[in-house]
């Protein structure tokens, strides 16, 4: 019988709840608490965060539906989005595992950072924000944000990481031609940037002290609002749509995966596409090897399991996750969405419980570029630099079962395109 190559659903079928892995989780996640010193940062909370997603981050309901109005910006921003089976790849590697990746890819701003976006700025509005605020890595959770606010009729700032900002110019005018007003991180506009600009104005910065410089920036103005992209609960429940998708396509393959991947920076791509399929490993004795791709630049996954901040100014309360410390200082990559502190603190409890595993990529990224090159002159289409990283680990798999003639499924999240991030490939491909 002829090989299916891709499936998707009917908008109709399309998810209607987000899954909240809360209840399901082994043991209770730690709740976020105060330092010992200092004002109290969870007293904070309520004016540092919209009010629904605040309730969703600690929700012990295992289904929060999804609004109508939302299911319906969701469609317009293309969801469903297909579940490729990677023939091509398959044959190209002899290998006779299965492969099959999510195409996140299609996403009007590049990435699956407008699936949570979406839901942020459509809750933002809501309560009554006139703007939001955020900080960004890679600049696909700050376009995501502008986009968010563009059709929900927001104001959006973004704090951008200097070394990134520099090099991606053509997002930066993607993120201004949405109406967004966007600033290299550290920058003088805030106090916490400031102290760090004055004392070198090229400081590469971090996203650490971007989300330093968001919160401060929405903490001055009571009728904004401050999003983040990435690590907190409500983040990746937003994200499970991506899962949800894919396990619903897997069905119509009639298949179903040994091993699922997705690189990892502080956790949203790797927990929306991953969760749904931890919730059947936990709740209905699946069987599923999780593999999170990271760089070795910040291996948070192989750090500390402790309580940290999630900024650099300390202006959050302590998460315990699995860290490298908050004040630690990262080389910049290519594939700078990747470059965080900490991990987000459900993703961390599973890592804790020995259901996560992780592998980090040499810091020159010419592994995971190879790979992912390979990926785009097979399957055709171009992943960013981030979404490299999960091609280079499905394809490690799908290496190791050729040695082992093992026949696994293994399933990866494609998070964004890299149609706006050549000059990463370019540099370090050596393209003429
Ligand atoms: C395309 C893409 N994938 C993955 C990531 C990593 O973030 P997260 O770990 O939250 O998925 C980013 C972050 O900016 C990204 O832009």
């Amino acid at each position: 019988m002829k090989k299916l190559r891709q499936v998707n659903i009917p908008l109709k079928d399309m998810p209607h709840q987000w899954y909240n892995i809360l209840p399901d989780l082994p043991v209770p996640l730690p709740p976020p608490k105060d330092p010992d010193e200092g004002p109290s940062r969870l007293a904070s909370l309520p004016k540092l965060m919209i009010g629904e997603c605040l309730k969703q981050e600690a929700s012990q309901e295992r289904w929060i539906d999804i609004p109508e109005e939302l299911i319906d910006i969701y469609a317009q921003a293309g969801r469903p989005r297909p579940l490729f089976r990677a023939l091509n790849l398959e044959k190209k590697l002899d290998t006779p595992a299965r492969l099959y990746y999510k195409s996140e890819f299609f996403s009007p701003t590049g990435s699956h950072k407008a699936n949570t976006a979406l839901a942020q700025c459509y809750y933002a509005k809501k309560q009554g924000f006139e703007r939001v605020t955020t900080e960004t890595g890679a600049g696909q959770w700050g376009t995501a944000l502008a986009y968010g606010s563009a059709v929900v009729g927001l104001k959006c700032t973004v704090f951008w990481v200097r070394s990134v900002y520099n090099w991606k110019q053509d997002r930066r005018r993607f993120m201004e031609l949405l109406g967004a007003e966007v600033f290299a991180s550290p920058s003088p506009k805030t106090e916490s940037g400031k102290k760090i600009w004055e004392k070198n104005h090229e400081h590469v910065g971090s996203l650490g002290i971007a989300i330093s410089e968001g919160l401060e920036d929405s903490m001055r103005d009571p009728k904004a609002v401050y999003c983040l992209g990435s690590v907190l609960n409500h983040v990746l429940m937003h994200q499970t749509i991506i899962g949800l998708e894919t396990q619903k396509q897997f069905k119509i393959f009639d298949d179903y995966p040994d091993i699922v991947i997705s690189c990892f920076g502080g956790g949203s791509n790797f927990g929306g596409f991953a969760l749904p399929f931890v919730g059947d490993v936990l709740t209905k004795g699946k069987k599923i090897k999780f593999i999170a791709a990271q760089s070795e630049v910040a291996k948070n996954l192989q750090g500390e399991y402790r309580f940290n901040f999630a900024d650099y100014a300390e202006y959050t309360p302590l998460l315990k996750m699995y860290t490298l410390g908050h004040k630690i200082e990262m080389k910049p990559i290519w594939g700078d969405g990747l470059r965080y502190h900490g991990a987000s603190p459900i993703i961390s409890l599973l890592r804790d419980k020995g259901y996560i595993n992780t592998i980090a990529y040499p810091a020159d990224e010419r592994y995971v570029f190879e790979k992912a090159q390979l990926f785009t002159q097979v399957e055709g289409w171009l992943p960013a630099p981030e979404s490299a990283y999960s091609v280079a680990c499905a394809i490690d798999e799908a290496l190791k079962c050729k040695e082992s003639g093992e026949k696994k499924v293994i399933a990866f999240n494609i998070s964004g395109h890299g149609f706006l991030d050549m000059p990463g490939y370019e540099k370090v491909l050596g393209l003429k």
